[in-house]
């Protein structure tokens, strides 16, 4: 039965080849560190600022457009960091990004992450990075401050400082195949060195009076 389904999906997704591949997971807990969005759906349309609306819908031209970069001898932006504060649509903003390039959407919360798991955070970090890195996806980083904000407290500091590295290593080599996004609420608050890796920046404000009115 699974050999027949394995010949014949039923149903057509960017993710099948990826997906022969087990998905990440702690490796004491078992517990799953990626969540999946194989087709990314999305309720209700997104209004942004022209600012941001522009650098998103650049951010999918490039790809669809990517014979003619590589022709003059370009590679689309690989690394991109959405900051702004709470509620203005930053993974909203990723997950539209991933509709419109068709493909799956793979996030993780450093969050739940580093608070479940701080001390084999490096190593759960760089697994699931490799994973994302072998997978035409988009990657969303979500509240990547979590690594930020914790500086201050001095018995994190060693593992804090790996996770950082492994961050820093991982965004110098991405691929350009897939898409990095990172989400924080407290761009101030990142180690500079890992900000300045991005090759763009996004930020994203409370919206006006003219994007409440074109959303309502
Ligand atoms: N620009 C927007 N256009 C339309 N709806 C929006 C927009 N921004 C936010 N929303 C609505 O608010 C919800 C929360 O947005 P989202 O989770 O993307 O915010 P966020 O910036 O990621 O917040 P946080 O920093 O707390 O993670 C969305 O699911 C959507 O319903
Ligand atoms: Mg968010």
């Amino acid at each position: 039965m699974i050999d027949l389904l394995r010949k014949n999906p039923t149903r057509s997704s960017p993710l099948r080849k990826g997906m022969e591949k087990a998905l990440p997971t702690d490796t004491d807990s078992r517990f799953q560190l990626l969540r999946v969005e194989e087709m990314p759906f999305l309720q209700m349309e997104p209004v942004y600022s022209g600012q941001v609306q522009s650098t998103l819908s650049r951010l999918v031209e490039e790809r669809q457009n990517l014979g003619v970069l590589l022709e003059a001898g370009l590679e689309p932006t690989r690394t991109v960091l959405f900051s702004g504060p709470p509620g203005v649509g930053k993974t909203l903003g990723a997950r539209w990004v991933a509709r419109e390039l068709g493909l799956p959407l793979m996030i993780l919360d450093l969050s739940a992450v580093m608070s479940s798991y701080l001390g084999r955070t490096g190593s759960n970090l760089r697994h699931v990075l490799d994973y994302a890195k072998s997978i035409d996806c988009v990657l969303l980083l979500d509240e990547l401050d979590a690594i930020a904000k914790r500086r201050d407290d001095s018995g994190e500091i060693g593992e804090l400082k790996r996770l950082v590295t492994v961050l820093l290593q991982q965004l110098d080599d991405w691929p350009s195949s897939g898409l990095l996004i990172a989400a924080t609420n407290h761009s101030d608050l990142l180690d500079p060195a890992v900000w300045r890796r991005f090759e763009q920046l996004v930020d994203f404000e409370l919206p006006k009076e003219a994007e409440i009115r074109a959303f309502l």
